[in-house]
C-alpha cells in the first residue's frame, strides 16, 4: 500500500514496537503475556503519539533560581478505549500522561455481517476542549474505529487520534476516505484481510486474546 497519498497516517519504525508485535501475533503467547505486551506496545507507541502535545510555559524555581519552562495540560488530554480491546491498552498509555481523562465506546462486530453494533458511550462532559486518543488494538474493515469516530464527533470532539497496533490496508483506506482529518497511528500495517475480516497475518481475536475469552 502506498502511503504517499495518506499524510494523516503513521507507520511505526521502532525495532522494539516490532518486536513485541511479533511476541503478540505468536499464538503460543497466553493471556498474560498478552496482557502485559500490549500495554508494553500502548506505551511505545503513546511516546511516539504525544509527541505533538502543545506546551505550556509556567513560572517556577529551580534550587538555584526563577525559570519559565514547558508543561503539558495533561488534563486536557482524553484517552478513548472502544471496548473490548481497546481496554488493553488503556494502561500502558495512561502511564504516560496519568492526568488524562477516560471516556468508553463498546462497540462489538456483528460475526455475519462484520458491521459495528454499538452498546455503549460514556465520555467526559468537555471532550469538545480535549484532544482525543482512540484507541484499539485493530484496524480491520475500519467500521468499528469510523463508528466511534462519529460519535466522538457527535459529542462535538474536534482533534482525534487513532491508535491500532495492526491494521488492514483495507481498513486505512476506508478510515482516511471517511476521516481525512484524523491522524492514524499504526504499530504494523498487515497484508490484507481474510473472508472473515479477520487481519493476515495478524494475532487472531484481540478481545479474546486480552480477555482470556478464546477457549
Ligand atoms: C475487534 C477489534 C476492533 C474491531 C476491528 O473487536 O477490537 O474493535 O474488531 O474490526 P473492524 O475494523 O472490522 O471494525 P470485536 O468486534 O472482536 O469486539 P471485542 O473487542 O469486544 O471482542
Ligand atoms: N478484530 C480482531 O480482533 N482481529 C482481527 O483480525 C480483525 C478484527
Amino acid at each position: 500500500m502506498n502511503l504517499k497519498q495518506y499524510p494523516n497516517v503513521h507507520v511505526s519504525t521502532h525495532p522494539l514496537l516490532k518486536h513485541k508485535i511479533t511476541i503478540i501475533r505468536n499464538k503460543e503467547t497466553r493471556t498474560a503475556l498478552f496482557r502485559e505486551i500490549v500495554n508494553e506496545i500502548a506505551s511505545l507507541e503513546g511516546y511516539e503519539v504525544f509527541r505533538n502535545l502543545k506546551t505550556k510555559n509556567i513560572h517556577i524555581e529551580t534550587p538555584l533560581e526563577k525559570t519559565t519552562q514547558p508543561m503539558v495540560d495533561l488534563k486536557k488530554i482524553c484517552v478513548v478505549p472502544i471496548l473490548r480491546a481497546g481496554l488493553g491498552m488503556v494502561e500502558g498509555l495512561i502511564k504516560l500522561v496519568p492526568e488524562a481523562k477516560v471516556g468508553y465506546i463498546g462497540i462489538y462486530r456483528n460475526e455475519k455481517t462484520h458491521k459495528p453494533v454499538e452498546y455503549l458511550c460514556k465520555l467526559p462532559k468537555n471532550i469538545k476542549q480535549m484532544e482525543v486518543f482512540l484507541i484499539d488494538p485493530m484496524l480491520a474493515t475500519g467500521g468499528s474505529a469510523i463508528d466511534a469516530i462519529s460519535t466522538l464527533k457527535k459529542h462535538g470532539a474536534k482533534k482525534i487520534n487513532f491508535i491500532c497496533i495492526v491494521a488492514a490496508p483495507e481498513g486505512v483506506k476506508a478510515f482516511c476516505k471517511k476521516y481525512p482529518d484524523v491522524t492514524l497511528y499504526i504499530g504494523a500495517l498487515d497484508r490484507k484481510l481474510n473472508k472473515n475480516k479477520y487481519i493476515l497475518p495478524g494475532l487472531g481475536d484481540a478481545g479474546d486474546r486480552i480477555h482470556g475469552t478464546e477457549d
